[in-house]
């Protein structure tokens, strides 16, 4: 077996919460402090960090970052209401964040009522946030174990956006399937769409596929349909930031045109991502709110101009891949293959999500 090296985002020393800052990768690995919830709320929106498991983890962390500053100012615990609104007023699409800090609110809710200790409510919280963090990195272990069975000896695999260690505890969802079939042996070339505007692609997947020393091209966006056709592809497999009810998938900008071509080339495709990304409550893709970003992310990149200031720029962060594109979806759980919504309740349900 070959040996993957450990990469981690975010790490806690001395309750203090420190994140790799995305926005200087690959140039430099700078670790950022984040003392405040509002600092945390800057991070996410920002994208210092980014990517849908990530988003709550570090979401809960801030909740717990926030407890703490009411409870050293000696303000009155109810101010915790604020500190979660400003939390979730980050950034709207990926449901790990609202699912994160529901859970983190559950918690101090329960901790109150129990009258516990300012003290003894701070602990139970960056516990908590912790536990995401763990229960992460091993649900994404399990979506690699089940997911690399899925791709052949010799994989040619197209990805979209960073779905690595960098979008979630360590490891990863999609990227995190493509690490454990390079740790099994198989023969992996990973094509990685650069994803414009932010560059998840070329920056982020690409740096931590150089890291791991797993064989890759960095593509742009608009090569994919070409090497389909030249049969240089042979699956695409992408993360989420939210499943609905009947199997849509929300994800980075670009993920809908790959379903389609994949479907016209007969190429499965693949979504992997962690049972914390289904959003049960919401019925269809159509129903999930659409980030949209400056137009700045566009017309700029790395600071020059890009386009005349005169024109304006569209930038829509997420699309929505329908169900009926998806050959399956990966999770930690195991492999959904008929993607609706009668197999994902029964799925769900019968594995006690
Ligand atoms: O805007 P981002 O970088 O947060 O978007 C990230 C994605 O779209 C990922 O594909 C998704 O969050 C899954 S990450 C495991």
């Amino acid at each position: 077996m070959r040996k993957i090296k450990d990469l981690r985002p975010i790490k806690v020393e001395k309750g203090v919460l420190y994140v790799l800052d995305q926005l200087k990768l690959p140039a430099e690995s700078v670790w950022v402090e984040l003392s405040t919830y509002q600092q945390v709320a800057q991070a996410i929106k920002n994208m210092v960090i980014r990517g849908a498991p990530l988003i709550g983890i570090v979401g809960a962390y801030g909740f717990a970052v926030g407890v703490k500053q009411i409870i050293r100012e000696g303000k009155n615990l109810s101010e915790a209401e604020a500190v979660l609104e400003t939390l979730k007023n980050t950034r709207p699409t990926a449901v790990n964040l609202f699912w994160a800090l529901n859970r983190m609110w559950k918690k101090f809710e329960k901790a109150v009522s129990e009258n516990k200790t300012p003290e003894e409510i701070e602990k139970l919280l960056f516990k908590e946030a912790s536990r995401i963090e763990m229960e992460d990195y091993h649900a994404n272990k399990s979506i690699g174990g089940y997911g690399q069975v899925l791709l052949p000896e010799k994989a040619n695999v197209l990805t979209h956006c960073n779905t690595g260690a960098l979008a979630t505890s360590g490891w990863g969802t999609a990227l995190g399937v493509i690490r454990s079939a390079y740790e099994e042996g198989k023969e992996i070339t990973v094509y990685v769409d650069e994803t414009r505007p932010y560059l998840q692609g070329s920056r982020l997947t690409a740096w931590e596929l150089s890291y791991e020393g797993i064989p890759h091209y960095i593509i742009t966006d608009s090569s994919a349909g070409f090497l389909m056709k030249k049969g240089l592809i042979n699956a695409v497999i992408v993360g989420a930031d939210r499943i609905t009810r009947n199997g849509d998938v929300a994800n980075k900008i670009g993920t809908y045109s790959l379903s389609v071509l994949a479907k016209e080339h007969n190429i499965p495709f693949y979504v992997a991502a962690p049972t914390s990304t289904f959003d049960l409550e919401t019925k269809s893709g159509e129903f999930i709110p659409i980030e949209e970003r400056s137009e700045e992310e566009i017309k700029k990149c790395g600071g020059c101009s890009v386009a005349p200031d005169s024109s304006p720029a569209l930038n829509y962060s997420f699309d929505i891949t329908p169900a009926s594109n998806i050959t399956a979806i990966i999770t930690e759980k195991g492999i959904i293959s008929h993607v609706d919504s009668e197999h994902i309740e029964k799925f769900l349900k019968y594995r006690g999500v």
